[in-house]
């Protein structure tokens, strides 16, 4: 079994303060659910876990298995387990999809050691079976000219072949139809096992019918400020966010515009009646 520790992270970005103290343990063997309003810090969560050098952390720590994640380099933090199914994949020309995936998964072995073609080709046909994606895109460049839900099925085939001990999955399910959100969330419910757990960051409920969560966060102001269980997922369905942030006095970020009167407007030359 392995733990990934995320204890009081503030992290910045482009000088703005996003994260304001993130607190959250999860084991392999569980799925953990992300869920918050648009703008609250989801993806700037699951790019600092990774590394992306954009996220400033000022504060706190992460702990995969005891060990510092903060003083990896991306590179490395794959190679320890994690993984991360971006929100929005980038295309990668040149590349194709199969040498990509071979690629990163030779460069969890020792140096001598390779994969065999054979075992590869093998389990990347049943990967993309399972995934109900066209034969043909193993073969194709990373993400070229896909389609939206391709490029997020392409994001779990990634995972299905890496096998990360906890695979981030970030808005996995935007751009996917009822038919393949019930085939990613089967693929991802399948690996959950004690050396793989999942941290699905979601705006929506609709994943949630198919990935069964252990634990269900919630995300705002920059802080996980509610955990529960599937009752807090169906609360959330049903009544949104406003309750929460009425219980616990948050005001939403966006700035309260400043007063604009009519007059303002009327006086605008360009808003002159022609
Ligand atoms: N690379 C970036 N550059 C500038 N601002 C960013 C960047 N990433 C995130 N932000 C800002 O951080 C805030 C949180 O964004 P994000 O983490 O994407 O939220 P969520 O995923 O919860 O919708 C937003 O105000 C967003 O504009
Ligand atoms: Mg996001």
């Amino acid at each position: 079994m392995s733990k990934l520790q995320i204890i009081d992270l503030w992290v910045k970005v482009e000088d703005k303060l996003i994260l304001k103290g993130v607190n959250l343990e999860m084991n392999t063997g569980e799925i953990h659910v992300i869920m918050g309003p648009n703008g609250t810090g989801k993806s700037t969560l699951a790019s600092t876990i990774m590394g992306h050098y954009k996220y400033e952390v000022v504060q706190g720590q992460i702990l995969l298995d005891g060990e510092d994640v903060l003083s990896m380099s991306v590179d490395e933090r794959s190679r320890k387990g994690l993984f991360l199914a971006m929100q929005y994949p980038s295309e990668i020309t040149g590349v194709t999809n199969s040498d990509f995936i071979k690629t990163a998964m030779e460069t969890r072995l020792a140096e001598d050691e390779h994969i065999s073609l054979f075992k590869f080709i093998r389990s990347l046909d049943k990967a993309t079976k399972e995934l109900k994606m066209n034969s043909d895109l193993p073969h194709r460049y990373v993400n070229v000219g896909f389609s939206g839900g391709e490029k997020k099925r392409n994001e779990i085939l990634q995972m299905k072949m890496l096998q990360p001990k906890f695979a981030i999955l970030d808005e996995i399910d935007s751009g996917l139809d009822v038919d393949a959100l019930r085939i990613v969330g089967e693929n991802v419910n399948n690996m959950k096992s004690d050396s793989f757990g999942a941290l699905v960051i979601t705006h929506y409920e609709r994943l949630l019918d198919y990935i069964k969560p252990d634990y269900v966060h919630v995300l705002m102001g920059g802080k996980v400020v509610r955990t529960g269980k599937n009752e807090l997922i169906e609360k959330i369905d049903r009544e949104g966010y406003d309750w929460l942030k009425l219980e616990l006095g948050l005001v939403d970020d966006a700035p309260v515009r400043a007063s604009v009167s009519l007059g303002t407007c009327a006086i605008n030359p360009s808003n002159k009646v022609k």
